[in-house]
């Protein structure tokens, strides 16, 4: 898919909302921006936890906080890490996936921002 000038956008808000991620044990700070279909961008960063388990990855958050804040239509989603690749992790496209199986997932491949439909990074998720 061809990355466009609002995914762009999206991606450089992701980049700076990485600065408040809580990454303490990890060290590696993630920033989310999910765009709603009404333009709202939520952002989300990762919260770590001295039980490393209960790490919620930035993504995710950034879902938490559209819904909490009762918004389900979700357009598009960008993630940044500073590392050449970080595609959203397979936990997190199942959560995505829940309310948008087609979303525009942006993220950074080889050291670039690429963009994707959801579809394709998560072909059968599980569904009741
Ligand atoms: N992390 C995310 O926030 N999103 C991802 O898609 C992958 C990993 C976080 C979780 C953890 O705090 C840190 O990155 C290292 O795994």
């Amino acid at each position: 898919m061809e990355i466009t000038e609002s995914d762009l956008e999206l991606y450089e808000i992701a980049r700076s909302a990485a600065s408040l991620a809580y990454a303490p044990y990890s060290n590696f700070a993630v920033g989310a921006a999910l765009r709603t279909t009404d333009g709202t961008v939520y952002r989300g960063v990762n919260v770590e936890n001295a039980s490393f388990g209960l790490t919620i990855c930035a993504e995710r958050s950034a879902a938490v906080s559209a819904v909490a804040s009762g918004a389900r239509g979700f357009e598009a989603i960008a993630v940044h890490g500073d590392a050449s690749s970080v595609p959203p992790c397979g936990a997190c496209r199942q959560v995505l996936a829940e309310f948008a199986p087609e979303l525009r997932v942006i993220w950074r491949r080889d050291g670039a921002p690429v963009v994707s439909s959801l579809a394709d990074l998560l072909p059968e998720r599980f569904r009741l």
